[in-house]
């Protein structure tokens, strides 16, 4: 039985999803299959993956009923000035009626050759997810962020009549701890979901000296530390991405990590800090974020 978090929705999100970020049309589809048929309930998607079709093969694929699965897909930077037609259109490729938890992927609007578009603002949008949420509660059972930063978190926060998003989804493993928003969302009850959590393609993680000796101390696999590492954080969901089945199985297994080996861990980021995913790349510079 997995562990689950409690969102301010009072809905229930499993703690261990599989992440689809680069899971390619031909793979993703025995992938989601794979993970559902063994014990997963979580799967993570958006529009931006270009998955969402073959992600919904999956889970028909699977066999498990839609109303066990917590499923997620994420409104697209270039998307921000028709939500509505976005989640439609998602529902649509995904071949489902809702989405469990509707994101917003970037605070970056940008036009469609990939530009930050300055006559946007994703406060705008914002508003906009939460009016959809309201007059669609039968196609959004809750909305959140992505990538939003401690900062952007405060602006946010500070809007008239705000909805508290249920998720901010960031990326975080030992070399991107992230403490700052970790403690924003625990303090307005956002749950934090982690994505990147092996350090993504190449990780040097998977081969760091630390991650290694835990692994050969509980006999488990470097990256069943590396989810450990986030399953043992509190308000902290986790989505190790594979097309791999023997992975993507052997992934759920998790540990209870001590807090001395939670703190070596996390001593990792000083030596070798990096993201797997800038935000700077949007066009919209750092987003807030320090480091
Ligand atoms: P693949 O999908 O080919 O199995 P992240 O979750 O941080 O985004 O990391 C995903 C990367 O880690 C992918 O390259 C994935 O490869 C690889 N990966 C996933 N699970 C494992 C595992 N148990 N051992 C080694 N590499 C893994």
């Amino acid at each position: 039985i997995q562990k689950v978090t409690k969102l301010n929705t009072g809905a229930i999100m499993p703690h261990i999803g599989l992440g689809t970020w680069k899971s390619q049309p031909g793979k993703v589809e025995h992938a989601v299959e794979t993970a559902l048929k063994n014990g997963y309930r979580h799967i993570d998607t958006a529009t931006a993956y270009d998955n969402e079709k073959q992600v919904g093969e999956g889970i028909k694929a699977s066999g498990v009923s839609r109303s066990e699965i917590f499923l997620t897909t994420k409104l697209n930077n270039n998307d921000h000035k028709d939500v509505l037609g976005a989640l439609n259109k998602s529902l649509g490729l995904l071949g489902t009626e809702y989405v469990d938890l509707y994101l917003l992927h970037w605070p970056a609007p940008m036009t469609n050759d990939w530009k930050a578009d300055k006559s946007l603002n994703w406060h705008d949008t914002w508003k906009k997810i939460e009016k959809v949420y309201r007059e669609h509660p039968e196609k959004v059972k809750a909305i959140g962020v992505s990538n939003v930063s401690a900062a952007y978190l405060k602006d946010l926060l500070a809007l008239p009549d705000v909805i508290v998003p249920a998720v901010n989804q960031v990326e975080r493993h030992p070399s991107c701890l992230e403490e700052e928003v970790l403690a924003a969302c625990e303090k307005a009850g956002i749950v934090i979901t982690a994505y990147s959590p092996l350090g993504s393609d190449q990780s040097p993680l998977l081969k760091n000296d630390v991650v290694l000796r835990l692994a050969e101390k509980y006999n488990i696999t470097p990256a069943n530390v590396l989810v450990s590492f986030q399953v043992n954080t509190p308000n902290v969901n986790v989505l190790p991405k594979s097309v791999t089945p023997e992975r993507i199985i052997g992934n759920l297994k998790v540990v209870d990590l001590t807090e001395e080996e939670i703190a070596e861990l996390k001593g990792i980021d000083k030596a070798n800090h990096f993201r797997a995913c800038p935000p700077t790349w949007t066009g919209w510079g750092n987003l807030g974020f320090t480091d």
